[in-house]
């Protein structure tokens, strides 16, 4: 399925002279024009910030039509896959290309389960964080640590070892991330139970204690294992690009996804359901819905509706759609009738899918704008959802940095600028300056 090379060609004229630019086509999505000997020729770069127009990779994972609210993973749509499959087989599909028979799903199952543990020494390096750090700095430093311990998966020119290191990657991130939550709330660490699946075990160490029984409610791990599937992957987006740049030069892949941690921390990013929720609350009541909205559309107010837009997708999010139904299948399970912010949201969604500003923008709710709900009601506290967030977004790093280090054309990112600086001048004498 690989890209057609030259089927056409785009003509560039610059003043006087023309050059003909290769167009390719994908299997689906718009063609690309192949710039990439642009700068050898014409002496030019293109200019694209925030890549808004630009393909940076040939990829086979993860497709998206933002104007129609397409997700597909390997071809599969996101609602199939979430209403019929569970995470792991997510993972074994994004990582394989395929959906796993039986027995290869009962294999991959059982090597996450075994590598659920994390050594021991880690636990040494969690009591050096302040108790309230916030569980995302805990996590970029954790996870660029593994690279410490696990030296056997780390030469990333062995596949073995690339595979092995993305196993344990997918094992060992809810371990690190229940262990950051519980070290910030101050509770002894819980160890992972290798009877219980991918969910069940995230949410049994996250709340179990040792003095008293923890029975994980099915309807919330499921619900759990849902919101992981939404979150698997999504394409070239900020993180992702983030851990393909880190991986270009080389660096070993814990390293990459430390990297692509950090970047998913941002409110722009992953922290806009942690963002989300704190609007609604500050929103507090269906009353106060018009003068947010205002303030969003207010061109010298930096407010913005948060969960609200989405750089692909010009449509409805098709994962905010099963974000919205599972939210509401977890208020019902842990008997929440009359969540307020929940009928802020529910008011925010109606107000500003009947406004002109945000119609005319396609401005639509995004996952993160449930997903924050959700998570608050099963018990998380909202310094958590970005974590939980990268814990399911790994298999998509980690699956999009195999890809790259796989592809025999892979060369080291390094955009290029148009720079507005000073031109050259001479050093001035400290005495001389102005
Ligand atoms: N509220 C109000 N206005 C908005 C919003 C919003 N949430 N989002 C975009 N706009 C407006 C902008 O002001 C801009 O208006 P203008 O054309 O008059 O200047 C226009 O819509 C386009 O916005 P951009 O910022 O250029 O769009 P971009 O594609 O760069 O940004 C983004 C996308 C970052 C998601 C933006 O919509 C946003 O900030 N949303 C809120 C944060 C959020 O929910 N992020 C989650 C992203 S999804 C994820 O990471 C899983």
């Amino acid at each position: 399925m690989d890209a057609t090379p030259n089927t056409a060609s785009a003509k560039l004229t610059v003043g006087d002279k023309s050059w003909d630019l290769p167009v390719r086509q994908g299997t689906i999505g718009p063609d690309v024009m192949d710039i990439s000997k642009l700068y050898g020729q014409t002496g030019m770069f293109t200019y694209d910030p925030g890549f808004t127009s630009t393909a940076s990779c040939e990829s086979q994972i993860t497709y998206i039509d933002g104007d129609e609210g397409v997700l597909l993973y390997r071809g599969y749509p996101i609602e199939q896959l979430a209403e019929n499959g569970d995470f792991l087989e997510t993972c074994y599909l994004l990582l394989y290309g395929e959906l796993p028979t039986a027995a290869q799903k009962a294999d991959f199952d059982l090597s996450v389960t075994r590598h659920t543990m994390v050594h021991d020494q880690m636990n040494r390096f969690f009591t050096g964080f302040r108790r309230d750090a916030h569980p995302m700095a805990i996590m970029v430093a954790c996870v660029g640590a593994l690279s410490a311990f696990y030296h056997d998966s780390t030469d990333i020119s062995d596949p073995q070892q690339r595979l092995i290191a993305s196993i344990r990657m997918i094992a060992k991130m809810p371990t690190l991330a229940a262990m950051a939550y519980k070290y910030h709330i101050g509770q002894p660490f819980v160890y992972p139970k290798n009877d219980l699946d991918y969910s069940s075990n995230f949410l049994n160490m996250c709340f179990a204690v040792p003095c008293e029984e923890y029975k994980v409610s099915p309807t919330l791990s499921k619900a759990l294992d849902k919101i992981f599937i939404l979150h698997a992957d999504h394409e070239q987006n900020a993180s992702t690009s983030t851990v393909r740049l880190a991986g270009s030069s080389g660096a070993n892949p814990f390293a990459c996804i430390a990297a692509g941690i950090a970047c998913l921390w941002g409110p722009a990013h992953g922290g806009a359901n942690e963002a989300a929720l704190k609007m609604l609350s500050e929103i507090g009541h269906p009353e106060r819905i018009p003068e947010f909205v205002n303030r969003a559309k207010d061109k010298n107010d930096p407010f913005r509706l948060m969960g609200f837009g989405h750089r692909v997708y010009k449509n409805y999010d098709p994962r905010a759609k099963i974000m919205q139904q599972t939210c509401h299948e977890v208020l019902s399970e842990l008997g929440i009738k009359d969540d307020p912010l929940l009928d802020v949201a529910v008011e925010l969604e109606r107000v500003a899918l009947h406004d002109d500003y945000f119609i005319e923008k396609k401005l639509y709710p995004n996952i993160d704008f449930y997903s924050g709900i959700t998570l608050k009601a099963m018990g998380f506290p909202t310094a958590m959802f970005t974590v939980l967030f990268a814990l399911a977004r790994t298999v998509g790093w980690i699956g999009q940095w195999k890809e790259m280090i796989e592809d025999p054309g892979q060369r080291i990112g390094r955009p290029r600028q148009l720079y507005t600086g000073a031109t050259r001048r001479d050093y001035v004498d400290m005495a001389k300056r102005k």
